[in-house]
């Protein structure tokens, strides 16, 4: 292919030098004179394994040139790949102005295109909603031209890593293709059919999106891991014996349990024991906002259910499952028993159905964390999913549980269901107005 790469910063310099490693021919835009001369002149523009050598030999070869004309590098381009800066502005939200101006070029290039279709793929991170709201806006005003029509639009999210980029580069931990348009996948399945990577194929601002989900991630991770890192000295502790003992955990700890949205956590365990770490971090004088602010989070979330339930403006709610997680009888600190307590605090007249908890039997800490906490919950609860769903005009699904599945599949048309755990699709819901929390 013959590819426009816009923005030879870390990620486009990387991308046009690899690129035409795989044998394409690149042309790199930029708006700085001194990268486009340093570039035709066989160096890389930033210090990366092994780029030094690959720029000079692709330039030496004449596969890879850069220009500050953007109708030179698009001149019977196949491909665009957007890679130019989305700083900071001072407020934080992200700067799109470089991305406008490139988009510009390509557009005024698309109005005098031939038949031939292009394909446009930003690289830079921006913001949900940018595809639709700038990149395709500008590109169909500027051309004159439809997308999906007369040229493609791929928001194309880039992983590699400063540091080890012409690497990750050749060894990405995923592919991701944010379009809906068949022409454009495949292009750009054809430009990465030599790279060992599971593609996702996806929306514009699900693919946007993740790239920031991505980021934040690791930030997280580095900030979690620093602040158990400082407690541990605190407390005497080898934090990174710790770490690395927690890292090995692929059940638990480094898995995709846990990481699906959903209900708040509760139960008789993580609050409890994030309570205690956050306090012992007090105690030894350590601010840590991350573990600290876990619970606020959490109890952030619940009133975020709260507020959707309310807003159904619905009297007679029912609220399936009351336990804190399926396959257990445990009421401890379980995000039900909170959400049923705060509806009846709101004036709600509540229905409670859950096949795991019989109240004769409660013992011990279950039975006192429920005297404490939702006395009230012998006349709350019904004896069927059935009875539960006559009752109740709003449905809230706070749990799982097999017999919810054909409660929620009967349910008659004008009742609303608010899934707050993520049900299954294949439940058939599709007559009753429904929401859910994430
Ligand atoms: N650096 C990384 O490791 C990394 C990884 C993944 C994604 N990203 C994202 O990729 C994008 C680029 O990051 P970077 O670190 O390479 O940025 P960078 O600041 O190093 O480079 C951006 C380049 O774009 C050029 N530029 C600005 N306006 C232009 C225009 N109108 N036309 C052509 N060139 C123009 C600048 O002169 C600069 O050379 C950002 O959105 C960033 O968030 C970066």
């Amino acid at each position: 292919m013959k590819i426009a790469v816009f923005g030879l910063g870390y990620v486009g310099c990387v991308t046009a030098a690899c690129l035409a490693q795989m044998g394409h021919t690149v042309h790199g835009v930029d708006v700085s004179d001194a990268k486009v001369r340093l570039l035709n002149s066989g160096q890389s523009l930033v210090l990366e394994k092994g780029l030094d050598k690959l720029v000079g030999r692709m330039v030496a070869e004449g596969r890879l040139h850069a220009t500050l004309d953007p109708a030179e590098a698009l001149d019977r381009a196949d491909l665009s790949l957007v890679a130019v800066g989305t700083p900071s502005h001072s407020d934080g939200s992200a700067n799109l102005d470089h991305v406008a101006s490139a988009l510009g070029g390509i557009g005024r290039f698309l109005r005098g295109a031939k038949k031939k279709f292009h394909v446009v793929a930003i690289r830079s991170t921006v913001p949900p909603g940018t595809t639709e709201k700038l990149v395709i806006p500008t590109l169909e005003k500027v051309s004159g031209k439809k997308a999906g029509v007369d040229f493609g639009v791929c928001f194309h999210p880039e992983f590699l890593r400063e540091g080890s980029s012409v690497e990750d580069f050749f060894n990405p931990p995923k592919t991701v293709l944010g379009t809906s348009d068949p022409q454009t996948v495949r292009r750009l399945l054809r430009l990465w059919k030599a790279v060992d990577a599971p593609v996702f194929v996806t929306s514009f601002k699900t693919a946007e999106i993740l790239k920031y989900a991505d980021n934040t991630f690791h930030a997280l991770k580095v900030s979690f891991a620093n602040e158990i890192g400082s407690l541990c000295r605190r407390l005497g502790a080898d934090s990174r014996e710790v770490m690395r003992i927690f890292v090995q955990d692929t059940k638990l700890n480094i898995s995709p349990l846990y990481l699906k949205p959903g209900f708040a956590f509760g139960g008789p365990c993580l609050p409890k024991d994030v309570r205690a770490l956050g306090w012992l971090a007090r105690e030894n004088g350590l601010h840590l906002p991350v573990i600290q602010n876990i619970l606020r989070s959490n109890s952030r979330h619940m009133e975020r259910a709260v507020d959707l339930v309310l807003s159904a403006k619905r009297q007679r709610i029912g609220v399936l499952g009351l336990v804190f997680k399926s396959d257990t009888d445990d009421l401890r600190e379980s995000p039900a028993c909170e959400l049923v307590k705060r509806l009846v605090a709101a004036g709600k007249r509540v229905k409670v159905y859950d096949p795991r908890v019989r109240l004769d039997r409660l013992l011990g800490a279950n039975q006192t964390f429920i005297r404490k906490e939702l006395p009230l919950l012998p006349r709350l609860m019904t004896e069927s999913c059935s009875e539960l769903s006559r009752a109740s005009d709003l449905i809230v699904l706070a749990g799982n549980h097999p017999e919810f599945d054909d409660a929620i599949r009967g349910l008659k048309k004008g009742k609303i269901l608010i899934d707050l755990v993520g049900v299954r699709p294949d439940l058939g819901w599709a007559d009753v107005a429904s929401q859910s929390l994430t």
